[in-house]
């Protein structure tokens, strides 16, 4: 699949113009708010407004959830480094993949798929919705759910940090595993939309 650059774009647009792979930025490393005043904003937030995300925000969203932090370990632990979660990244024109080592979105499927969260007392205006998907034959669900707390609070801390808003979600609908073309070693734990807080 053709690889498109997209630095110099904001997110919703290239998303919207490129159904296409997506060259993700190289995360910045530095900045962010004090670490004690990060865990004293961490709180869950369901009212978002539309509002594209940076480019350079989603790289450093995706790397602080799962990204490698050194050149075989994450930035979430895993048990025996199983490294069994996958993050699948849902916005309002389609679906990626996010290939951690590539530092790579790969286009998955184009449309609005974000009926399939359900919960109507979460906004869907969020900018981003990150599928934390478990591949089953690398470890079991239960580990995979532990692993799964690891990555969401990492999210949790980045939205704090950044003041954005987030929400873990436990409960979503059966289509969304077709609509991200789950494979039978695949099972989605969590979701969590990252967004512009009202
Ligand atoms: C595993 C897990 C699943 C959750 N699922 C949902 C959900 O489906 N819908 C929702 O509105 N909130 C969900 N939440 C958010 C919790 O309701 C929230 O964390 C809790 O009320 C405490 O609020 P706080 O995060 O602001 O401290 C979930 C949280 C966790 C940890």
């Amino acid at each position: 699949m053709k690889k498109v650059f997209l630095s110099f774009f904001l997110l919703g647009l290239a998303l919207t113009m490129q159904a296409q792979d997506i060259s993700l930025l190289p995360p910045e490393k530095t900045g962010g708010k004090p670490f004690f005043e990060t865990v004293n904003a961490r709180q869950s937030e369901r009212a978002f407004i539309k509002r594209d995300m940076p480019l350079q925000t989603l790289s450093n969203l995706l790397w602080v959830a799962n990204g490698f932090n050194r050149s075989d370990k994450r930035t979430a632990p895993t048990g025996s480094n199983k490294q069994e979660m996958e993050l699948y990244v849902m916005c309002d024109t389609g679906i990626y993949y996010y290939d951690a080592k590539q530092n790579v979105l790969n286009f998955i499927a184009q449309g609005d798929f974000r009926i399939a969260l359900g919960q109507p007392h979460i906004s869907n205006e969020a900018a981003v919705n990150i599928i934390m998907v478990a591949d089953t034959d690398k470890a079991s669900v239960e580990s995979a759910r532990i692993s799964s707390g690891y990555i969401s609070q990492n999210i949790y801390l980045f939205a704090a940090s950044e003041g954005l808003g987030t929400v873990a979600r436990g409960s979503f609908r059966a289509e969304l595993s077709k609509a991200i073309q789950l494979k039978n070693n695949q099972t989605i734990i969590l979701v969590q939309p990252v967004g512009y807080l009202k």
